[in-house]
């Protein structure tokens, strides 16, 4: 699929989109677009905000009406010179997994999900708890020679990679965990930032090699590992085919990338929050429900500042939505994190209650066929690193104002968490 959807930096898009600020400030903005407009397009990039709760929800229980095949597109428009780049490193995404609405992804999602099992991540509690434990020690470490260290750096860039790694069975020295930090966020500007012409090629090149890469390890791969790569390429569908070159890549690609990039983010942005606020970090600390609170707290994170703050869907037919009549081929974008303080699905909704009572569940790891594969290690891991630095570091406190938000098109979160010990 093309999209007909791309920003236009010369028209302003609506403040929401692309913001640096905090996610919270993004949902106020769209709360007040929610209250005139809950289905109106954005000039910039002519898609179609989507921004109540119930609305969204409803596009994400039907994908046959809204479908996810705009979902990994690039909102910039390729250069013809990064086209050409990623041309030459034979790159394609085809229609695997969050971007396919056709027959093959029940079985492409069976495929890659046997990774991340509620099993799988029971397992990887342990290796979860150690390597948390050993974060604790780097901030330790780091504080008692500097009043002022960063989080980010020490703790929530690298851990998700490691967890991501072990689940996937690649934790045995093959991959350069920096390399890969670095090339998937490289990617995630590609496909959901706005760089300019130097910017995007340089991104171009970045998403090149990590596609050559991955495309190496399926041709080294065995077949016979436990491993993503092996198991990927010893893959054969009903008629016994192999995926084909691109598919196989592209499904490591996403699932590299899916699964450390966003929960690295939710919990740079769960920290910031939780440090901020004493008491909680207090009760956090303590040994006894610490974990337990650790994870009500991280849900109310993922309802109030999800990572994941926008999804694509395209229309197949004409629909009405909010009264809004919309032609097939229509692009939305899913307010996914506004849709967390709509007041008509939360009460309340600005406050940070993580006891709070509800049964409506938040939309930050989406809902319906495509639902998040890594919900649950997601979940796991921010919970029990958070739990861990609380109880190992009870005197953190934030040291600087407002740091700078990473601001893509569907992914926000701090860049840098400054904090000391007081
Ligand atoms: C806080 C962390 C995470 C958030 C907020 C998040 C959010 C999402 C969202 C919103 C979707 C799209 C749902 C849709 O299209 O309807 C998604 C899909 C997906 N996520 Fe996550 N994700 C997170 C972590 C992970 C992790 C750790 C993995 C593990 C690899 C992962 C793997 C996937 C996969 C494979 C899909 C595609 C599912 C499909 O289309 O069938 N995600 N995620």
């Amino acid at each position: 699929m093309t999209s007909s959807c791309h920003w236009n930096p010369d028209v302003a898009a609506h403040p929401a989109l692309f913001s640096d600020a905090p996610t919270e400030e993004h949902a106020r903005q769209v709360a007040a677009l929610r209250a005139e407009h809950p289905v109106s397009q954005d000039p910039a990039t002519g898609l179609w905000l989507v921004t109540r709760y119930d609305d969204i929800r409803a596009v994400l229980l039907d994908s046959d009406t809204f479908r996810p095949d705009n979902a990994l597109l690039a909102i910039t428009r390729l250069s013809p010179a990064a086209k050409q780049v990623l041309t030459d490193a034979d790159f394609a995404l085809p229609a695997m997994l969050a971007n396919n609405s056709g027959p093959s992804h029940a079985e492409l999602r069976r495929l890659s999900a046997q990774f991340f099992t509620a099993q799988r991540v029971e397992q990887a509690i342990p290796r979860i708890r150690t390597l948390a434990q050993s974060a604790a020690g780097r901030v330790r470490a780091a504080l008692a020679a500097d009043p002022d260290v960063d989080l980010v750096e020490l703790v929530t860039a690298e851990l998700p990679g490691q967890v991501l790694l072990h689940l996937l069975g690649l934790d045995r020295g093959e991959v350069d965990l920096s390399q890969l930090i670095d090339w998937s966020a490289r990617s995630l500007e590609l496909f959901w930032g706005r760089p300019d012409g130097e910017g995007q090629l340089a991104l171009a090149a970045s998403a090149a090699a990590f596609y050559r890469w991955i495309a190496s390890q399926l041709d080294a791969a065995t077949g016979a590992g436990p491993d993503l790569f092996s198991v990927v390429a010893a893959h054969r569908d009903l008629d016994g085919a192999p995926l084909s070159r691109h598919q196989a890549t592209s499904l490591c690609y996403f699932v590299l990338i899916a699964g450390h990039q966003t929960t690295s983010q939710l919990l740079a942005t769960a920290l910031r929050r939780l440090i901020g606020d004493a008491e909680v970090w207090r009760r956090l600390g303590q040994a006894t429900d610490g974990e337990r609170f650790a994870q009500a707290c991280v849900e109310e994170v993922l309802r109030l500042e999800p990572p994941v703050t926008t999804w694509r869907r395209v229309l197949s037919q004409p629909a009405t939505l909010a009264g809004v009549d919309l032609p097939a081929g229509a692009e939305l974008l899913l307010m996914l994190a506004a849709s967390g303080t709509d007041e008509a699905a939360f009460a309340d909704p600005y406050a940070f209650h993580p006891t709070r009572e509800t049964k409506t569940p938040h939309l930050a790891f989406g809902y319906g066929r495509h639902f998040c594969l890594g919900a649950a290690a997601a979940r796991t891991e921010a919970a029990i690193t958070i739990a861990t630095l609380a109880r190992e570091l009870p005197g953190l406190r934030l040291n600087a104002d407002e740091p700078p938000h990473v601001g893509l098109l569907s992914f926000n979160a701090p860049t840098r968490i400054a904090v000391g010990v007081f």
